[in-house]
């Protein structure tokens, strides 16, 4: 298939590129850098041997995709392009609902005036709010999101839903994305947050390299088994494969289907340094902190439904994403900075 991928040159925008190269599918990147590098995409052609074509553009610039669909044949597209720091989205809640949610209606305009009607989302486990029960299913109710980020997911995920409702031409497949973190084995693509990390296995990674003195892990009180946070984490790569396997969703016309993407498995965060140092074979200096706003206890997957309906199963563990993200960072220090 040819897909348009928005935010392609992104942290999982990229790993998704290899992932439909490896499948046979043609890519086209639309993104406008805001939190990517183009050197993201060298790095990709360099995995695949062929580089996608790329277009600078904002998804909010309804000329730029004009000229592109008219141009342009697409099947689909994975949906990428969007802001996602929690923290920034609670200081800017305009920014956030104008980038995501304007930028995602432009999108939907311009690809029904042109008659691609096939779109896979990412979401985000966020939307489930405070889960009633754990493991998620889908078909637990969406929760009170804590900040206007996870709220731009829920809102853009009802506004899917309504408009696949209104016009049953379109396929629309929601993907509710647990922790991503890891890299692509080869170490030339990987996760490049600008400025302090907000997430743990960026932080973790920066503290092995030397950019960050130690990590602080916050609150040891929750209600798990050792007391920090438990999470979801999935591998950036399997993750990309769930893209490949939605697509197959959309050339049945599926109509609309949500999914979860995770592992199934729940680890906590003094789990993911343990397995990190005894992975790599370094020791992440730590201290406990104070409970970080927001959080929740305990936050994992049931993801039978990918694994019945899309046939998508993760096969990378724990200790493959230690191994990972390490490589990338270690062979990467600035990230894609030169
Ligand atoms: P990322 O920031 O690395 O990638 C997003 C890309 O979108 C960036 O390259 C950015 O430049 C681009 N972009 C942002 N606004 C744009 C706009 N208006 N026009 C064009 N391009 C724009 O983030 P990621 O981690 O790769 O996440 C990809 C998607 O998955 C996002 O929608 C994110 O909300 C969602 N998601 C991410 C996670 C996670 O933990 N990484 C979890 C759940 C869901
Ligand atoms: C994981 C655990 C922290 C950093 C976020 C978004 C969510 C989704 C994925 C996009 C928690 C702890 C973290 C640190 C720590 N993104 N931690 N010290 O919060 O589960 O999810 O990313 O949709 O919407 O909220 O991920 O990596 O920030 O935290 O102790 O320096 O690590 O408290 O228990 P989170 P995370």
């Amino acid at each position: 298939m040819r897909i348009l991928v928005t935010g392609g040159a992104g942290y999982i925008g990229t790993h998704t590129l290899v992932a439909l190269h490896q499948a046979g599918h043609e890519a086209v990147v639309l993104d406008n850098l805001s939190n990517s590098s183009a050197t993201a995409l060298d790095r990709v052609a360099l995995i695949t041997g062929t580089k996608p074509e790329f277009v600078q553009a904002d998804i909010r610039d309804r000329e730029a995709l004009e000229e592109l669909f008219s141009r342009e044949s697409f099947d689909a597209c994975i949906h990428f392009a969007g802001l996602k720091a929690v923290g920034e989205s609670v200081a800017k809640p305009w920014e956030y609902y104008e980038n995501n949610i304007s930028g995602t209606l432009t999108l939907l305009d311009v690809m029904r005036r042109h008659g691609v009607k096939n779109i896979i989302f990412s979401s985000s486990a966020t939307v489930y709010g405070d889960p009633e029960v754990i493991p998620i299913t889908e078909d637990c109710p969406k929760g009170q999101c804590t900040n206007p980020y996870g709220w731009t997911k829920s809102m853009l995920e009802q506004i899917l839903t309504d408009i696949q409702k209104a016009d049953p031409e379109w396929n629309v497949v929601l993907l509710r994305y647990f922790n991503p973190i890891g890299a692509h084995e080869s170490g030339l693509i990987g996760e490049d947050p600008k400025g302090v990390p907000n997430n743990l296995m960026p932080y973790i990674t920066q503290v092995a390299v030397g950019k960050r003195k130690k990590l602080s892990v916050f609150g040891n009180d929750y209600n798990t088994h050792d007391g920090t946070g438990v999470r979801d984490y999935i591998h950036v790569m399997d993750l990309a494969k769930g893209h490949v396997s939605a697509l197959k969703k959309i050339r049945e016309n599926v109509g609309l289907a949500v999914y979860n993407l995770g592992t199934g498995v729940g680890y906590s965060v003094l789990d993911v340094i343990h397995a990190f140092e005894k992975a790599n074979g370094i020791r992440i200096p730590y201290e406990i902190g104070e409970r970080r706003p927001g959080d929740v206890d305990a936050n994992y997957s049931d993801p039978s439904k990918a694994w019945k309906e899309l046939g998508w199963k993760t096969e990378k563990t724990l200790e493959d994403m230690c191994r990972d993200s390490w490589n990338w960072q270690k062979k990467n220090p600035n990230g894609y900075e030169a």
